[in-house]
């Protein structure tokens, strides 16, 4: 499975790559409006410079007219780019004469496996299951990936699923066992998936009884 982060601050990415745990990253319009003082473009085109793997950034035109220009000149940013677009029709329309061009689409806002499917049929490469908001509406959002993953598998789609709007280390253990090929995450989770309370104490004992054996070692007359 591979993690991306959700995330469009460049030091939360910058920090994660340099752990070699991060194959990918998400942005959207409200992670984008968290940063100050640097354009979506730039904003992009760094996190590309930074991670080896597929960089989405998100189309806001609301017509087919519109939307395919646009994401041409987002895909064009950088290779890495990948174009993210919400489901509905116009967001279809635009995902199939695009992919037919051989640029890649995560196909976002997917509430249901049905939708899944529907983005899969029209050439979507990535499908991004919102799992926590799911959650948050009183529905299981993992059973979105769980059927959308057996779906492609049966049918052999090329599609991946990306689970998304992951709220916690649970959902991340959740889709992976549901078969997810990527998860994407909050830096927050990422950190929460890494930090255990037995970890840090253990950390601690170690250093204080390795700091006792090099005062021991110290006493020792050299030759002895
Ligand atoms: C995914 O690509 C989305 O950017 C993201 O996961 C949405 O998560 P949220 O529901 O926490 O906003």
């Amino acid at each position: 499975m591979r993690l991306f982060l959700d995330t469009a601050n460049i030091k939360q990415i910058r920090e994660v790559a340099r752990m070699g745990v991060l194959s990918g990253v998400t942005t959207n319009p409200t992670l984008m409006a968290k940063e100050k003082g640097v354009s979506y473009r730039d904003r992009v085109v760094e996190i590309c410079e930074a991670v080896d793997g597929p960089i989405s950034a998100e189309c806001t035109s609301r017509t087919v007219d519109e939307l395919v220009p646009e994401a041409r000149e987002v895909a064009a940013w950088h290779p890495n780019v990948v174009v993210k677009i919400p489901i509905d029709e116009v967001g279809l329309e635009a995902t199939s004469k695009l992919s037919a061009e051989g640029i890649k689409i995560n196909m976002t806002l997917v509430f249901s496996a049905n939708q899944a499917l529907l983005a899969a049929t029209a050439g979507a490469t990535y499908i991004s299951p919102f799992v926590g908001r799911l959650d948050d509406a009183g529905h299981d959002g993992m059973e979105v990936v769980r059927e959308s993953v057996e779906i492609f598998d049966q049918y052999n789609l090329p599609a991946q699923v990306l689970a998304a709007s992951l709220r916690h280390p649970r959902h991340v253990i959740e889709a992976a066992l549901a078969g997810a090929p990527i998860a994407t995450l909050p830096y927050a989770v990422l950190m929460a998936m890494l930090k255990h309370p037995l970890t840090d104490t253990g950390i601690e004992r170690f250093l204080k009884d390795s700091r006792s054996y090099e005062k021991e070692s110290a006493k020792e007359p050299s030759g002895s």
